[in-house]
């Protein structure tokens, strides 16, 4: 690695190998960041980005709703990077179903992971923000709004901005800035998953389109930059209802 890059800043963010998170990468890796990527199962991908960035990305598979997976994850960076700047919160799943036929198992795992994994996370890549730093949490339209049949993720991407304010209440006074990102609905990773969703969500849209994910990555960048706004909910999404 070359002199220049070891003084660049560190943005740690999850679900790396997924649609956003693969925008996300690519907005940081422009912006000049370092970037630790953690990703739970695509280690081709994972590969790939490494192998696109040389020196300036790094992986590691990790299961984010794991606090021991999350702590050895952060020692690692410690040893490689030795610092953290940034930690966008972004790994996620859904397990939809209506709320009457949900199987608790899926309940369960869909807290551990949006909700479990940012909050672990959290405690694990702080310590390493010795100069400050700031946490993004990507949530949801669905969080604010709800959504039939996703009552598991609205509530765990509700949850997140509760989670957000709360941290950002404590981790104030350490310098460390904490906002929730409402990214829309995608056409990539987990949004075109559910056809019938995205093509509603357009149709509500007053736009007519579906949001764009380096436009949303851009922003989530932007914000990142600043230091003198926290606690914040920003919402990037066009929908009427
Ligand atoms: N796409 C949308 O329209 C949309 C809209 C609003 C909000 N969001 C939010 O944006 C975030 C990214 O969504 P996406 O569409 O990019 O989803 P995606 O393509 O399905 O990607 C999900 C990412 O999370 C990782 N992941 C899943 N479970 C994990 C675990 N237990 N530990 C570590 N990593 C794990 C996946 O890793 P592997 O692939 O390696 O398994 C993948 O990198 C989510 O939080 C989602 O709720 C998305």
């Amino acid at each position: 690695m070359g002199a220049s890059l070891t003084c660049r800043p560190v943005a740690v963010i999850t679900g790396i190998t997924g649609g956003f998170g693969s925008a996300l990468a690519a907005a940081y890796a422009r912006a000049g960041f370092r970037i630790y990527g953690l990703y739970r199962s695509a280690g081709q991908l994972a590969s790939a980005l490494t192998a696109e960035f040389p020196g300036q990305v790094q992986t590691h598979c990790v299961d984010v709703g794991s606090s021991l997976e999350m702590t050895v994850a952060a020692e690692r960076l410690c040893q490689f990077w030795g610092r953290a700047d940034v930690l966008i919160n972004n790994a996620g799943i859904t397990r939809d179903a209506l709320l009457v036929r949900q199987r608790e198992e899926d309940w369960d795992e869909v807290m551990r992971v949006n909700l479990g994994g940012a909050f672990h996370a959290t405690r694990a890549f702080v310590p390493l923000m010795k100069d400050g730093g700031h946490i993004v949490n990507v949530s949801s339209y669905s969080g604010l709004k709800g959504k039939e049949g996703q009552a598991a993720y609205s509530a765990s991407k509700a949850a997140l901005l509760g989670f957000t304010r709360t941290a950002a209440i404590e981790l104030g006074p350490s310098g460390v800035c904490v906002n929730a990102v409402l990214p829309g609905y995608l056409p990539v990773g987990m949004g075109p998953r559910a056809i019938h969703a995205a093509e509603a969500a357009a149709h509500a849209s007053m736009l007519g389109s579906l949001s764009d994910p380096a436009e949303a990555a851009e922003f989530v960048c932007n914000l990142t930059r600043m230091r003198g706004v926290t606690g914040q909910v920003f919402c990037l999404d066009s929908r009427s209802i």
